[in-house]
């Protein structure tokens, strides 16, 4: 089945089954591979897009359900203000180790300060904790936020 999708301000067409999760139609269908895969089960943070600027598992949305609701993925995440910040943040703080995570973690951060331009510590915290990184890259990442938070 064939359905549109507004993907980064553009309307996409998806020829896929309702059920495919986002995930693999970004990927598989439209090439779009900034979005990762870890653990296909909603459990890791890899796969974070925002629907409708809210932060969002893509391996746990069927593509189905998306209707005419925004998708925005980290190719389009520097159209953002804080998106934009938050990048040039991540590189001078060298946030990355291996980077397999970091378009999911920037993902979340970004949908964070949009909702909550001044989290506190424990609201930057609670906020990424959902976003494994097995670099443990937590405090960097957690000193990258609150630097384009102040
Ligand atoms: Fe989606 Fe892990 S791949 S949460």
């Amino acid at each position: 089945m064939a359905y549109r999708v507004k993907i980064n301000g553009e309307t996409r067409e998806i020829d896929a089954p309702q059920d495919m999760p986002l995930l693999w139609a970004l990927r598989q269908e439209l090439g779009m591979v900034g979005t990762k895969f870890g653990c296909g089960i909603g459990m890791c943070g890899a796969c974070t897009v925002h629907v409708d600027g809210v932060a969002t598992r893509s391996c746990s949305l069927p593509v189905g359900s998306i209707g005419d609701k925004e998708v925005t993925t980290i190719e389009a995440l520097a159209q953002s203000p804080v998106g934009e910040a938050l990048q040039q943040v991540w590189l001078e703080e060298d946030v990355m180790q291996c980077g397999y995570c970091q378009a999911g973690q920037l993902m979340t951060a970004t949908a964070l300060l949009t909702a909550n331009p001044n989290p506190s510590q424990d609201e930057i915290e609670n906020a990424m904790r959902g976003n494994i990184c097995r670099c443990a890259c937590y405090k960097r990442i957690n000193q990258a936020i609150a630097r384009v938070a102040q």
